[in-house]
């Protein structure tokens, strides 16, 4: 799927998607709210009719990451999709196949097995790979260091270009601190939060200037003015209101920098070094969660360096919250499947 030149700039600004939305089996449904607890964007408690729903605010009101995180959430199996998060046209248009989400097919099945029936036949890292959720509850309860100091040493062992290493941890279990950071975070987030809604786009109505607004600011910035995180802000504006923070009250949040002058592309290995501690938390049986909610004002904010203490060459890269999970969210979902080009 190409996006063609005059369509690059287009429908920018709250682009139509497909329908899409939730079915919820009220039978099934215990009220436990999990699902909305482990949502990072779309899903709401509907106070009337006691149930979740799909649904942001006003112009966005069905906006959704897709991510199956409510009903990996999900401890009765009371929820569904309906059909996929698509966009048809314009700057944001999916480039996914249109297939729909598809469970994991590491066979190639003509018609993909459910994840049970293919669960024997794969290798340890595979299962972990395809169970492992990003986990936004977790239990009151603080994790050993022998346990965090796993997750250190994996990260350590990971692939650099030219073997640089260009990485740096910073441990913090002060929930404190997170919460002092989390709060500048979410100040200066709110602010790309009204640029993009603004109170009359949460009430429904659109304003010229920002439609005119937002596609320029995508030249500059394509990945953050794509709707899809501008509703998962909406939704983590709410939970900072709710907790004070955006690490969901994790135990334990890992902040990892990369060093400005690495080999090559040392955001791309600081990404793989995160990812082989976040696969070696799951099979340590924990939960993680990236936050790139409060790690992106870093870039802009200097006082927030100096809390931490990063100084040059030290770049604030990703963060992720760590702790164990609180009831079971790590198993397989479906997911997009991405273009895959053969060249034999
Ligand atoms: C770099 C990065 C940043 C992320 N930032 C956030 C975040 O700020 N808040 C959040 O709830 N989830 C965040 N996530 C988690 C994604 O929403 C999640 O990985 C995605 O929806 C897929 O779901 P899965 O991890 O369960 O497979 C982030 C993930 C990545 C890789
Ligand atoms: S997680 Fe499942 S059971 Fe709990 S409120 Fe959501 S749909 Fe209902």
């Amino acid at each position: 799927m190409e996006i063609g030149i005059e369509e690059r700039y287009a429908n920018a600004h709250i682009p139509k998607c497909v329908p899409f939305d939730i079915k919820v089996d009220v039978e099934k449904c215990t009220k436990c709210k999990r699902c909305v607890l482990n949502c990072p964007g779309g899903i709401y408690w509907d106070e009337e009719k006691e149930m979740p729903r799909l649904g942001g605010y006003g112009l966005m009101e069905k906006v959704s990451l897709a991510c199956n995180a409510c009903l990996a959430a999900c401890p009765s199996g009371a929820l569904e999709y309906v059909g996929e998060y698509r966009v048809l046209e314009g700057r944001y248009k999916t480039t996914l196949q249109d297939v729909g989400l598809v469970p994991p097919n590491p066979f190639g099945d003509e018609t993909p097995r459910p994840y049970d029936e293919i669960e024997e036949k794969l290798t340890d890292v595979e299962k972990v790979i395809y169970t492992r959720r990003a986990n936004r509850i977790y239990q009151n309860k603080p994790l050993p260091k022998e346990l965090i100091n796993r997750i250190l040493e994996a990260g350590r062992f990971a692939p650099s270009s030219g073997n640089g290493q260009p990485w740096k941890f910073i441990v913090v279990t002060d929930k404190n601190l997170i919460k002092e950071i989390d709060t500048e975070c979410i100040k200066f987030l709110s602010i790309f939060r009204w640029l993009y809604l603004g109170s009359r786009g949460i009430s429904g109505k659109d304003t010229p200037w920002r439609k005119a607004l937002v596609p320029l600011l995508s030249y500059t910035m394509p990945g953050d003015m794509d709707q899809r995180p501008m509703g998962a802000l909406g939704k983590a504006i709410d939970l900072y209101k709710e907790t004070g923070d955006l690490h969901f009250d994790a135990p334990c949040v890992i902040y990892i920098l990369n060093d400005v002058r690495g080999i090559a592309s040392p955001e791309l290995d600081t990404g793989i070094c995160a990812q082989n501690m976040v696969l070696a938390a799951h099979a340590l049986g924990l939960g993680t969660c990236y936050v790139g909610f409060g790690t992106v004002p870093f870039e802009f904010l200097s006082g927030l360096n100096k809390k931490l203490g990063i100084e040059y060459p030290w770049r604030m890269s990703t963060s992720i919250a760590v702790g164990y999970p609180k009831g079971k969210i790590d198993k397989a979902v479906p997911r997009g499947v991405p273009p895959v080009k053969w060249i034999e």
